[in-house]
């Protein structure tokens, strides 16, 4: 019998993006180059070369895009800011141009009644931020809490709801860690320190946002917490599990939530730093109240202890690297949980959406948590009607949607659901290798086809009514 599942009036059923993914237009309007434009034009680190300077064209046609949107019945749309366009040497005056697309483009979203989330990083570090040290250097965190405080001025009449950073954990640990993502470093302690900055970053940008912002708006930030099963309840994997959910969790969410980094994640970690980049003052500049908490979903992650040095490397599922983006964890193996998976190779698990939730109810009481990311890549293809059927898609949202609709049941707090991915895109060290859209792009001619996916979630939003099988 097919079931019906209601979720609250005013839920949030947006769909995000990335300014790198889908602006292109990389030269125009003063915009210089980030770490994302060197790197993917670096040869062999993109799937094909691909790189960003097209990418969907969004700059220019961010006006049917978000028409687009409109016709499928979204309420909410996140995307980022491009820190080069806005600030293009990372420091000084902003750009009045680059300020304009993102005014015209917010414009655009309110004249039809879409909500705007705004994320500030989402990893296009400016290249010469880059050159002076990057994220392992204290000062970006200061030249972040400059930008943050540059774009509310500029849009914080008009942006309510606002997002600091995308999951740090890749900018540190696939940037600096294992080197799979921009600017491809593969330097434990640099990557250590770059987390460290980057919870600076958020502090700092936090209390810069709270400075120009009204009373009324609401900061977050968007973690991709790892849901971190063990192989076994041997002790030996039950350790494992710890030290992992550590350096993809508590990291993150210690200080920012809690004020402190875990004790059992600076002991791991003695052999690679001494955490002397810490300061005094720094935890309590990280600690700042939260409106909400983010949270990106894709698939869980399943570690076992391992002899050291033998597979840790291939840990991360964004790409593979000899290096390993867990510092101090060589001793630990990671494993494909069994089940179906998306073209990335993730396998599908909604109970892994559901766990997720439920763990950041009760470690952060009283915050609202919003799904800022979660989507499949599939095997999209054109049929001869021009049609594109994605039913693993619509199955993948379906699942998950129920995950959080359990997990409302249960009393946690989730007012939105961000779909990964509106349109087609740059998946990073991927290129347009993987489509993650609800609306299939075509790279030639760069036409949007709204795939089956796009039509049944535009159904889903519109009800505000789930119905599973
Ligand atoms: C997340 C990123 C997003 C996209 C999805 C598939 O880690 O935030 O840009 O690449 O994965």
């Amino acid at each position: 019998m097919p079931e019906s599942l209601t979720f609250p009036a005013g839920f949030l059923w947006g769909a995000a993006t990335s300014a790198y993914q889908i602006e292109g237009a990389v030269r125009e309007d003063g915009r210089t180059p980030s770490i994302w434009d060197t790197f993917s034009h670096t040869p062999g680190r993109t799937v094909g070369g691909d790189t960003g300077d097209v990418a969907v064209e969004h700059y220019h046609r961010y006006r049917d895009d978000v028409a687009l949107m409109a016709d499928l019945g979204l309420n909410a749309y996140r995307f980022s800011v491009s820190w080069s366009r806005v600030q293009p040497t990372g420091r000084g005056p902003a750009v009045q141009r680059g300020l304009d697309f993102y005014r015209r483009l917010v414009d655009e979203l309110l004249a039809r009644g879409i909500e705007p989330t705004l994320t500030l990083y989402h990893w296009d570090l400016p290249q010469e931020l880059e050159d002076a040290g990057g994220w392992p250097a204290r000062e970006t965190a200061y030249r972040f809490a400059e930008y943050a405080g540059l774009v509310a001025e500029a849009l914080g009449d008009r942006v309510h709801s606002w997002i600091t950073l995308n999951e740090p954990w890749c900018s540190a640990f696939l940037g600096y860690g294992s080197g799979v993502h921009a600017p491809g470093r593969t330097d434990p302690a640099a990557a250590l320190r770059a987390a460290h900055h980057l919870n600076l970053a958020h502090g700092l940008g936090t209390q810069a946002l709270r400075a120009a912002l009204p009373a009324r708006a609401r900061v977050a930030v968007s973690l991709n917490s790892a849901v971190v099963r063990p192989l076994s309840s041997s002790p030996r994997d039950m350790d494992a599990r710890r030290r992992i959910d550590n350096l993809a969790n508590g990291i993150f969410h210690g200080p920012m939530l809690d004020g402190a980094y875990p004790a059992d994640l600076l002991t791991d970690t003695a052999a690679v730093t001494d955490w002397s980049f810490v300061h005094d003052g720094d935890l309590a500049a990280v600690h700042q109240p939260l409106d909400a908490l983010g949270l990106n979903y894709y698939t869980p992650t399943l570690v076992s202890a391992a002899p050291r040095g033998t597979e840790a490397a291939r840990a991360d599922g964004h790409g593979a690297s000899e290096h390993s983006p867990w510092p101090g964890s060589e001793d630990v193996a990671f494993h494909q949980t069994p089940g179906e998976r998306t073209e990335m190779g993730w396998t599908i698990d909604p109970t892994g959406l559901h766990e997720l939730i439920m763990r950041y109810s009760r470690q952060a009481p009283g915050l609202a948590l919003y799904i800022t990311e979660n989507g499949a890549a599939c095997d999209d293809k054109p049929d001869a009607e021009g049609r594109v059927h994605d039913p693993q898609r619509i199955a993948y949202l379906q699942g998950h949607l129920a995950a959080v609709r359990r997990a409302l049941a249960e009393g946690a707090d989730v007012r939105g659901y961000y779909l990964w991915s509106l349109l087609d895109n740059f998946e990073w060290a991927y290129g347009y290798s993987k489509r993650f859209g609800a609306v299939y792009v075509d790279y030639e001619t760069q036409a949007r086809i709204p795939k089956s996916s796009a039509h049944w979630y535009a159904a889903v939003a519109r009800a505000g009514e789930l119905v599973v099988d």
